[in-house]
C-alpha cells in the first residue's frame, strides 16, 4: 500500500466523493454530492493546504484522508468551535479493508504533512470513531449535540 496525493490521482475524485457522500450525508444533511466532488477536484490541483491524499494499491484506491481549513457543520452549539483550523477531515477506509491498519497510515500521513507545513495542532470532529483517533494519540477537547448525534471534537498538538 501507497499514501499519495490526490493529485496524483485525480481520477479517484469522482468514487470518493461517492464514498464520502455515502458515509456521511445523514450526519450532514445540507452537504450534496456536487459539493464533496467539487471539494475533491479542487484538492486534486492542491499539494499542500487544503489537501486530500489517498491510499493505493495495485492502482485500487483504499481510502483518504484530507487536511482542511474549516470543517466544523454550522450550528450555535459548534460556533464556539468554528474558530478552530486546521482540520482532518474525510478519513475514510473502503469497508473490505478496514482493520488493517490503512486508517491509521492515512492519519499518520496527515498529521506528518501537517508538520512539515509547520502546524502546531490539528482539530477533527467525529460521530462515533472517538476511540480509532484515541488510539493514534488525539486528545478528546469536548462534546456537542448535532443533528440528533453527538459530535466529538477532538485535537492533536505537535512539538515546534
Ligand atoms: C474509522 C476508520 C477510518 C478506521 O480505519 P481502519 O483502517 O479500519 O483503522 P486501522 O486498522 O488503521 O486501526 C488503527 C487502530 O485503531 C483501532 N480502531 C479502529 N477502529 C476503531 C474504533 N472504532 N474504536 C476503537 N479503536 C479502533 C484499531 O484496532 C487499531 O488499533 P492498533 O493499531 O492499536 O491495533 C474506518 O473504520 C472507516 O473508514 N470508517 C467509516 C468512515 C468513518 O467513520 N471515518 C471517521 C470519520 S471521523
Amino acid at each position: 500500500m501507497q499514501i499519495k496525493f490526490l493529485a496524483h490521482y485525480p481520477h479517484f475524485a469522482t468514487p470518493l466523493a461517492h464514498y464520502h457522500y455515502a458515509e456521511w450525508h445523514d450526519l450532514l444533511p445540507l452537504w450534496s454530492y456536487e459539493e464533496a466532488l467539487t471539494e475533491l477536484e479542487n484538492h486534486a490541483h492542491s499539494l499542500d493546504l487544503p489537501t486530500t491524499i489517498v491510499a493505493v494499491e495495485h492502482k485500487q484506491l483504499l481510502g483518504s484522508a484530507s487536511l482542511i481549513i474549516e470543517d466544523l457543520p454550522e450550528s450555535e452549539l459548534l460556533s464556539k468551535y468554528a474558530s478552530l483550523s486546521p482540520w482532518l477531515a474525510n478519513v475514510y477506509v473502503i469497508p473490505s479493508r478496514r482493520g488493517q491498519g490503512v486508517g491509521r497510515a492515512l492519519v499518520e500521513a496527515i498529521e506528518h504533512h501537517a508538520q512539515k507545513l509547520k502546524i502546531l495542532q490539528l482539530y477533527l470532529f467525529t460521530e462515533d470513531q472517538a476511540g480509532f483517533y484515541d488510539r493514534l494519540g488525539w486528545s478528546r477537547l469536548a462534546q456537542v449535540p448535532h443533528q440528533q448525534q453527538i459530535l466529538t471534537i477532538m485535537s492533536k498538538t505537535f512539538a515546534p
